[in-house]
Formats: structure tokens, C-alpha cells, sequence
């Protein structure tokens, strides 16, 4: 916890973040047209939420996520990180703030590596940042199959031997291997049966509790967030169109773009 004045304790700041990606007009052609994926975006992120970003697809919210943990730099504007500045950080110091900020992928098949059992995936970021001995991180590894709900048993299987609430079972024991603070969740139940969803969002929001995490949840439908969001942000062509409290955004919309997403729930 940082000293408290009384304002919200803020995690992330971002401000005017922009990105535009070159994209090459074609293989013979050298010219490049600009494609502006998120244009001018602020906001804040209050350590313990779950601020919702929310948008068609192609509206900016994955290069948004991911510039937020500096996996993609931006264009311009600036981000804070617990009142550091990320952008400023030299790769050492990056590296090591990197274990503080976590993603949880869409598809938890194509994220894994296929050769590597469950134990030697969640294990890795361990190994990667040399924590414990060797038999401490593997009573590591075994504790966090359990936090997720999976059997110890399954450590030595392969990602193709697991249905696909196991796989992103996987990939959230990878993500909080090394205690973050923040964890962008990138439409982590899009690719799963909705049975299966509402298994995978009850574990995502006792894992917060738990924890004590702060989310940036992604999401193209409105109905996921409904359940887990505190406060929702919709993105519209790469543009932050409206940021509201979860209650207020589904009772008063006030963006045009978010009562059409509004309507299209079925
Ligand atoms: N690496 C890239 N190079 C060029 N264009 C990209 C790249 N990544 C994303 N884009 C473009 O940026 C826009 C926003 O993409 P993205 O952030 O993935 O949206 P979303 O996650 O909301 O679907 C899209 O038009 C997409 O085609
Ligand atoms: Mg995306």
C-alpha cells in the first residue's frame, strides 16, 4: 500500500497514449499507410479494481492492454506504473517491473508452448527470474495448479491433452506465478464454452479477492463485464469514448457506440 491522501490509490496512469502501426502497402510497394490503433487514450486504473475495456474488434483494446505492460511502445503519451514512470525505465528496471504486470491471453492453446507440460509452463517464469531452489519452485508450481483448480495431477500432462477451461487455467497460474499486482486479462473466456466461462470468471474475481489484484479485463461483448467489471471503458476506433461505473454505464449509456453494444445483447 502506498500513502494514503485520501485520493483513489492509482496503479496505472496513462495519458495521451497513441499508437499508429506502419503497415506496408503490399510486398513490392514501399509505401506504408498508418494505421492510428488507439489515438489519444487516458485513464486510470484504482489498485484492486476491475476497470472493463470493452469495443468491436480492431477498436485498439489489445494494443492498449499491451502497451499499458510496455509490450508494445507507444507512439507517444506517457504511463505511470504504482507512480513510476514505465516509459522512462531503463530495460533492467523494466525487466524487473515486468514481474509486477501480467497478461492472460484469448487463446490458451496457440499461447502454449505444445512441447512443455502444464508443470514446466507454469513453472517457467520462475525458473526465468532464478526464484528458489529448484524444489521450491516446483512446491511452487504445485500450490498454484491448486489456487487455479486444477489437480496436481495434471502437471505432467501436455497442453493438447486439456480441454480448454484447463488451458486458461494454465495460463492464470502462469500469469500470478510471480505475485503481480496487475494483470491484463485480453478476452480471456472468448474462446471458451459459455458453460465454461462463468467457471473461468468466478476464478478470476476469487483470485482478485485473494490476491489482491487489479484487472484490466478486455472483452468485445458487454455481457461478459457485466459480472466482473467495477467500472466499464469503451473504445471506438482506437478513441476512449465513454468510461462510466459498471451500474451507471448499463442504466444511463451516454455514448451513442455503447448503447448500440448495449443493444446488441441478446
Ligand atoms: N502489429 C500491427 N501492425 C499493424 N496493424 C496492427 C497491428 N496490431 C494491430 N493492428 C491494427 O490496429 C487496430 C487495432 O487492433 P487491436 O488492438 O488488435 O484491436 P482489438 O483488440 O480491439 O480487436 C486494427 O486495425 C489492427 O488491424
Ligand atoms: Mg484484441
Amino acid at each position: 500500500m502506498s500513502a494514503s491522501s485520501g485520493a483513489p490509490d492509482l496503479l496505472v496512469k496513462a495519458s495521451s497514449l497513441t499508437k499508429v502501426f506502419k503497415r506496408r502497402r503490399g510486398l513490392l510497394d514501399r509505401a506504408s499507410d498508418d494505421v492510428h490503433a488507439v489515438s489519444g487514450v487516458s485513464l486510470e486504473i484504482v489498485r484492486g479494481e476491475t476497470l472493463a475495456l470493452v469495443g468491436e474488434s480492431g477498436s485498439g483494446k489489445s494494443t492498449l492492454g499491451r502497451m499499458l505492460l510496455r509490450l508494445i511502445e507507444p507512439s507517444s503519451g506517457s504511463i505511470e506504473f504504482d507512480g513510476v514512470d514505465l516509459l522512462g525505465l531503463d530495460s533492467g528496471s523494466l525487466r524487473k517491473m515486468r514481474r509486477r504486470m501480467q497478461i492472460i491471453f484469448q487463446d490458451p492453446y496457440s499461447s502454449h508452448n505444445p512441447t512443455m507440460t502444464v508443470r514446466s509452463i507454469v513453472r517457467e517464469p520462475l525458473t526465468i527470474h532464478r526464484l528458489g531452489t529448484r524444489a521450491e519452485r516446483d512446491e511452487r508450481t504445485t500450490e498454484l495448479l491448486t489456487l487455479v483448480g486444477l489437480k496436481p495431477e495434471l502437471a505432467g500432462r501436455y497442453p493438447h491433452e486439456l480441454s480448454g477451461g484447463e488451458r486458461q487455467r494454465v495460463g492464470i497460474a502462469r500469469a500470478i506465478a510471480l505475485e503481480p499486482d496487475f494483470l491484463v486479462a485480453d478476452e480471456p473466456v472468448t474462446a471458451l464454452d459459455v458453460s465454461v466461462q462463468a467457471q473461468i470468471l468466478n476464478l478470476l474475481l476469487g483470485l482478485q479477492e485473494k490476491l489482491g489484484l487489479t484487472y484490466l479485463f478486455i472483452a468485445h461483448d458487454l455481457r461478459v463485464v457485466e459480472h466482473v467489471s467495477d467500472r466499464v471503458a469503451v473504445m471506438h476506433r482506437g478513441k476512449l469514448v465513454e468510461l462510466q461505473s459498471r451500474i451507471d454505464l448499463f442504466a444511463h449509456p451516454k455514448h451513442e457506440h455503447t448503447r448500440e453494444l448495449l443493444a446488441s445483447i441478446p
